[in-house]
């Protein structure tokens, strides 16, 4: 089965051809980037704009080089949460249209899940092997950290979140601030390759300093006192009362305490669940120093999609898209986007399930 799958929630406008659910046949990614670098962030009227006048020529170049014509398809996902509103209707109503005009089965999927599907794309298995659930999952993007169990494609428990920032909005605001370029993380990650990690001590969130966490919020994440003392650094240097930091050692240093504040959620929550298997996902985990501190655990199997499958894509969505629509399931066209993130399980009180 053939499906097309679109993604337009943030600031890449993506399609792509997956065979049953693992083969990609095509993966067309159109970056905004270009368009939102002088602002350094993300504008939401010029990229649902974007959108629009290049969602067809996108979907056309994916079909094209799966080389397959519209008939070619037999069933159509797309993003319809969480992400930016205009940004979402404009690639979720292009799939609708496309599924009614040729009569296709239409099902709408949520990001983070698909983020999640990445590692199960043939492209992604190491040797041929997709990685077996359960596992613990490691989502980590602009919006989003979330440490989860995965028991399958669609059926998560969320173990721990971030209180406040996403890891990736963590990188993009102290790049921002220090005008290291945009985007932020990847700017960060470059950076950081010629800095000193141990160069300055950022601090390590304390988050359950009063008494112990609910079962619920035990590897829960913070990411804005980190991001406040790192830009606090730069105005003590402006006010003169530090000595010039060097860009690089800012940038290396900050990158190693933004990865330790999810490793320790996550090494915890390894020990804890004895799930050693760990699958990664989002824009976040294509960055090299958190790859590197994973490949050091050789009692665990991280597993992370190629660099192409981290970011934002459409294969993702038409592999999820295609395991939901083997199962039946379908969506309404009247269904709409959404910004928010699903309400995702989390444990029972108590105890999670080992
Ligand atoms: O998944 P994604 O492409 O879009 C969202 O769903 O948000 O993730 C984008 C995030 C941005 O915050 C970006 O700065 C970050 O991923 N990112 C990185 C790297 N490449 C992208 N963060 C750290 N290191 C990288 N190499
Ligand atoms: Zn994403």
């Amino acid at each position: 089965m053939n499906v097309l799958g679109i993604e337009s929630s943030c600031d890449e406008c993506a399609a792509a051809v997956v065979r049953d659910g693992k083969q990609i046949l095509s993966n067309v990614v159109a970056t905004q980037i270009p368009f939102h670098e002088a602002y350094n962030g993300v504008v939401p009227e010029i990229a649902s704009r974007k959108h629009t006048e290049w969602i067809y020529a996108v979907a056309q170049e994916a079909l094209d080089k799966a080389g397959l014509d519209p008939g070619g398809i037999d069933a159509v996902a797309a993003t319809s949460r969480p992400g930016l509103l205009g940004s979402l209707l404009v690639g979720l109503n292009f799939a609708k249209a496309f599924a009614w005009a040729r009569r296709l089965p239409f099902i709408a999927v949520d990001h983070m899940l698909a983020h999640l599907y990445a590692c199960q794309l043939a492209e992604s298995a190491e040797s041929g092997e997709a990685p077996a659930y359960p596992f613990l999952g490691l989502l980590v993007s602009g919006g989003h950290s979330i440490i989860c169990r995965v028991d399958d494609f669609d059926d998560i428990t969320v173990l721990g979140t971030t209180v406040d920032d996403a890891v990736g909005e963590a990188f993009d605001k102290v790049a921002k601030h220090y005008g290291f370029g945009y985007p932020g993380g990847l700017a960060i990650d470059r950076l950081a390759q010629g800095g000193n990690p141990d160069a300055f001590r950022f601090p390590l969130p304390k988050l359950h300093k009063k008494s112990p966490p609910a079962p619920d919020h035990s590897y829960d994440l913070s990411y804005s006192g980190l991001k406040t003392a790192v830009i606090n650094h730069l105005d003590q240097f402006r006010a003169g009362d530090s000595p010039e930091p060097r860009r690089e050692d800012i940038a290396a240093s900050f990158q190693k305490t933004a990865v330790e504040i999810l490793l320790r959620s996550l090494f915890r929550a390894a020990e804890d669940s004895g799930l050693t298997t760990i699958v990664a996902g989002g824009g976040v985990a294509a960055n090299s120093y958190l790859r590197a501190r994973l490949a050091e655990r050789k009692d665990l199997r991280c597993v992370f999609p190629p660099l192409a499958l981290c970011g934002d894509n459409g294969a993702m969505i038409a592999g999820l898209g295609y395991r939901c629509i083997i199962r039946g399931d379908r969506s309404p066209l009247s269904v709409t986007a959404s910004a928010r993130v699903a309400a995702f399980r989390r444990p029972q009180r108590g105890g999670q399930r080992g």
